[in-house]
């Protein structure tokens, strides 16, 4: 027999059905007419499927089981930073005293939160060279908005109106055009040299008074260290301009180096790549802004203060008049905030070096095991991430590197990102992180190395990958933007 699982929601239509209602549910009595008033009750069905409890929990499991998370095998999803996220952050973001909170509680009430966003900001400010962090962006790409209207406000506030250009890579990921644009700022791209990293003599040509900042990422989006890095803030900043890092691969540089140290005067992270809180289908994640001193009067508000003789002794500072405003609401994804502070102490100032060291030595020993299979159009040494291109195998065999990454699917792996950058054709950026075994590390290396030897003898099994795949080569623009649930 079907148990109904609406049954509970099946609310009486009339007085007389109302007490036909409350004999049949012996569990649930409250006086719905009363409490709710006779015009709320609900006169029609619910629209819901009526399904049985059995094929409920058979759907949910089977579709579980389709999904591919870094716990089912190796994720070398480049520039995303795939790696496992400790189990101990979530039970210390769920324990009672944090999860029970609400961002519309009295200050003197979230203490003990106060402490702990204004501690994390006292680590992340050392451990990248700032001087101040806001945690309301909610991601990397929001955390850019927020960091170069910052940029924005200053130059306004110095009455450099004309200062109206971002200086961009052309290697960069697509949010920072993106996000500087919304700050209705005018591109100006500069070009890569032939080592992957940013060309000197054009970021020079580019330079003039019209110039608010830079945007760069170190290493950047090839998975190369700007050597140059140091040069090129110092020539922005004597042109008049500002210095944005887009700290989406900080993983590489944890306690190596520092962005301050750099000359960047502002810094976003991304706590879901870098200090292990995960990427959760789109959210939550947080994008925290880092910031030196000259840009402090423009951070969003509120601002966290601490009052060492004065209680509370954590405040929330509001009478901020140059502030570019709120970015989102209340302060930020408070709980993602826990775990990346649980996270730091968990590993201390030793264990993150470890991590750096860890996910540079795993891409690096990657790149060795594929490197004869696959071009490899850099000769920089890599950090966390490389750049391969199926190049020779499309010449020779006409498999591109969409079937490359679907055959990789067939042996158990997840694609590498594909076809970025943009400007590398058949591009495929692997990023093993910190956090892959040796035996995931080779598992991937075998698997890349039989799939270019699979494109000289059997290029069509390539092509048809993947074989046993619910879809196999959906239109992807479309399964982003109209996406189709329902089976
Ligand atoms: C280099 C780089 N910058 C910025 C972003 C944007 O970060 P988010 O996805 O958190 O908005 C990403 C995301 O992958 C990235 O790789």
């Amino acid at each position: 027999m079907k148990h109904k699982l609406n049954l509970i929601f099946d609310l009486p239509q009339t007085g007389a059905d109302n007490k036909r209602f409350l004999k049949k549910c012996d569990v649930v009595k409250p006086n719905f007419q009363n409490y709710y008033g006779e015009n709320t009750l609900r006169d029609q069905d619910l629209d819901i499927p009526d399904l049985s409890e059995i094929q409920v929990l058979r759907h949910y499991t089977n579709m579980s089981s389709r999904n591919f998370g870094v716990e089912n095998g190796p994720y070398p999803l480049g520039s995303c930073t795939m790696k496992y996220n400790p189990k101990i952050n979530e039970n210390v973001a769920g324990l009672p005293g944090f999860q029970n909170t609400h961002p519309l509680q009295p200050v003197e009430t979230v203490q003990g939160n106060l402490a702990l966003l204004y501690n994390l900001e006292q680590k992340l400010n050392a451990i990248f060279g700032m001087d101040y962090f806001t945690f309301q962006p909610s991601a990397g790409a929001h955390g850019e908005l927020t960091g170069i209207m910052m940029i924005k406000a200053y130059h306004e506030a110095n009455g450099n109106f004309e200062r109206k250009v971002m200086l961009i890579p052309d290697s960069a990921h697509g949010t920072n055009p993106a996000s500087a644009a919304m700050a209705e700022f005018e591109i100006r791209e500069i070009k890569s040299n032939e080592h992957g990293l940013v060309d000197v003599d054009d970021l020079i040509s580019k330079l003039d008074d019209q110039v608010a900042g830079i945007m760069l990422t170190n290493p950047n989006t090839l998975g190369l260290f700007e050597k140059e890095v140091a040069e090129m803030t110092d020539l922005v900043h004597r042109a008049g301009g500002l210095c944005y890092y887009d700290g989406a691969n900080a993983n590489a540089i944890l306690m190596q180096t520092r962005p301050g140290d750099m000359g960047f005067d502002v810094v976003h992270l991304n706590v879901h790549k870098t200090f292990g809180t995960p990427h959760g289908g789109g959210g939550p994640g947080a994008g925290p802004v880092g910031i030196k001193k000259i840009l402090e009067p423009f951070l969003p508000k509120p601002v966290i203060v601490k009052n060492n003789n004065t209680e509370p002794n954590y405040d929330l500072d509001y009478d901020r008049p140059q502030s570019i405003g709120k970015v989102r609401a209340f302060i930020g994804s408070f709980a993602v905030y826990v775990k990346t502070y649980a996270y730091i102490l968990a590993y201390g100032a030793e264990g993150l070096a470890e991590v750096s060291e860890a996910a540079v030595a795993n891409a690096n020993y990657l790149l060795e095991r594929v490197r004869n299979s696959y071009h490899v159009p850099y000769s920089e040494p890599a950090m966390h991430e490389f750049i391969i291109t199926s190049k020779m195998l499309k010449e020779q065999y006409g498999v591109t590197t969409t079937d490359v990454a679907k055959r990789l699917i067939d042996k158990g792996f997840h694609p590498p990102t594909v076809y970025f950058p943009l400007i590398v054709p058949e591009a495929m950026m692997v990023e093993p992180t910190d956090t892959e075994t040796l035996e995931g590390l080779e598992g991937l290396a075998n698997a890349f190395n039989e799939i270019a030897e699979e494109a000289a003898e059997y290029s069509q099994l390539l092509k048809d990958a993947p074989h046993d795949m619910p879809i196999t080569r959906p239109d992807e623009t479309k399964a982003a933007r109209k996406p189709v649930l329902k089976v």
